[in-house]
């Protein structure tokens, strides 16, 4: 943290003052001012300037050539470095404790980038199935076409099934730490102890915990990376993707075959013919994912964008902790309800990840779950066109809460087996808990319960509530014993409908 606002400490500052307070606003990679930065002209702003420059001048012949060259490190042209996108990317370095980070358009973008540095044609990643559509995509189709092979692993927290997966040109892991749309948590520890046994790199899409929740780094993830669009920049404004490098992996490693990562350790005429590990030593994917990948296939963010983004992660604690406040209390409400036929959210007591969430995610499990509705699609296609509060959207992490349908949408492209086996079933509903009052978000569900029984799949829905009321296992359900009493109409709703 090199902001010249704090005060001295020994103590490394909390994350709400590091979210504020990391990265200095504007200045030049080195920290000195630059043209038209904080100092110029005597003007120095306490928010990050925007600097929508597409190049910056050189003083003269030499310090061009010492730039292109990179013995000065100052900015040249915003696809390879800019000054607010850098204050940007020195800030969510120290939130997530990497030791850098590189600024992306988008977060697909920043898997792209992720992948891109480590894999070439003829290797291959393994990642869990339980992640994100848009990276399973880009996984299957994308790189597939390049040459660069992915097989999935079924249980993520099964050490046993990632060492199987493995091959002698295995070069990356792919999870989510709170993966999309089921919950269901990743034990990163374990997952990391296998690759690094194999000289295998861990890329965690943290997107879903944010730094605030979980710091993946910490519990050996080697690379980490974002949507930006979602909790981070929060508003529901802008695009972005960030990527994170750690300091633990070892990019000289080898095998019987030799160098594992041989564009690293290889001589590059560009560094003099040394490698990047000679020159960058643990920084050196960090660099060439940088100076290589980013800067050739240009997934450029605009400086307005990460400007955006910003001000967004200034208040990133204050809002995910209390999105996961309200999306516990939700979740709690949602499993009592006679209509619901489960609830995946980690912080419930009947979660079966509510371990994992203890240990990785102890300030909040986030704000995104899904919940299944008795009566199928009928009975979810009701439910989404009748809320009001919440917003019909593709979109996470927005101050405003926000539903999905996902086995029409966001997963409309896996077969129904595979859909199955993920357990995205017809009835089965997103939710992204947003800021406003948990009071009113209830009532929104509740009116929509309340179509749900009014409408064609109602009296069947009921019948098959009121067999499982009669079961009794409702009242043995864990989180029938949570401390939010059922709201008065949840009784009356349903015997309306009867
Ligand atoms: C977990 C996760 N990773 C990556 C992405 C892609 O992010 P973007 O939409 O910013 O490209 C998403 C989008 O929803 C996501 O949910």
């Amino acid at each position: 943290m090199t902001d010249q606002h704090l005060p001295p400490t020994s103590r490394r500052p909390g994350f709400a003052t590091q979210q504020v307070h990391a990265g200095v606003p504007g200045a030049g990679a080195d920290g000195s001012a630059v043209a038209g930065g904080p100092q110029a002209g005597g003007v120095n702003p306490r928010a990050t300037p925007i600097h929508l420059s597409a190049g910056f001048v050189f003083d003269d012949f030499e310090q061009a050539r010492d730039r292109f060259a990179g013995t000065d490190d100052g900015f040249t042209y915003t696809r390879i470095g800019n000054p607010t996108t850098s204050a940007l990317e020195g800030r969510i370095a120290a939130l997530e404790g990497g030791r850098g980070a590189i600024l992306v358009g988008s977060g697909q973008a920043a898997v792209s980038t992720a992948v891109l540095a480590l894999l070439a044609a003829g290797d291959h990643l393994v990642s869990a199935t339980s992640i994100y559509e848009g990276s399973r995509g880009l996984f299957l189709d994308n790189f597939g076409r390049l040459g660069i092979e992915t097989s999935f692993v079924a249980d993520a927290n099964d050490a046993a099934e990632w060492d199987a997966a493995v091959r002698p040109s295995t070069k990356a892991f792919f999870v989510e730490s709170i993966p999309n749309p089921k919950n269901d948590i990743v034990d990163i520890a374990l997952v990391a102890e296998v690759a690094h046994r194999h000289g295998i790199a861990l890329i965690v899409d943290n997107t879903f915990a944010t730094p605030y929740l979980e710091r993946p780094l910490e519990h050996g993830a080697d690379l980490v990376v974002h949507s930006a669009s979602k909790f981070l920049a929060g508003h529901g404004t802008v695009l972005g993707g960030v990527v994170v490098t750690g300091d633990g992996f070892d990019w000289a490693v080898t095998d019987a075959r030799g160098a594992r990562f041989p564009h690293l350790t290889s001589p590059v005429a560009a560094l003099g013919g040394s490698s990047y590990v000679e020159r960058f030593g643990r920084d050196a994917l960090a660099v060439y994912a940088r100076d290589v990948v980013v800067s050739r296939f240009g997934p450029t963010p605009s400086p307005l964008n990460a400007f955006l983004i910003q001000q967004g992660i200034e208040t990133l604690s204050l809002r995910v902790s209390r999105q996961s406040e309200s999306a516990l209390a939700v979740a709690r409400w949602l499993e009592r309800h006679p209509l619901v036929e489960s609830v995946d959210y980690a912080g419930l007591e009947s979660s079966p990840y509510r371990a994992l969430a203890a240990r990785y995610l102890p300030r909040g499990q986030g704000s995104v779950f899904a919940f299944t509705l008795r009566g199928g699609a009928e009975a979810a296609r009701t439910f989404f066109d009748s809320v009001g509060l919440f917003t019909r959207m593709t979109h996470l992490g927005d101050v405003r809460s926000l539903i999905i349908h996902p086995a029409s949408t966001t997963h409309a492209q896996r077969t129904p087996e595979q859909r199955a086996a993920a357990g995205i079933g017809d009835g089965l509903l997103r939710l992204s808990i947003g800021v406003e009052d948990v009071d009113d978000l209830l009532d929104d569900l509740e009116q929509a319960f309340g179509a749900v029984l009014a409408g064609e799949a109602g009296r069947a829905v009921a019948a098959a509530a009121d067999a499982h009321r009669a079961s009794g296992t409702e009242a043995d359900a864990p989180g029938a014993s949570g401390t939010d009493a059922p709201r008065a109409s949840d009784t009356a709703l349903f015997a309306g409908a009867a």
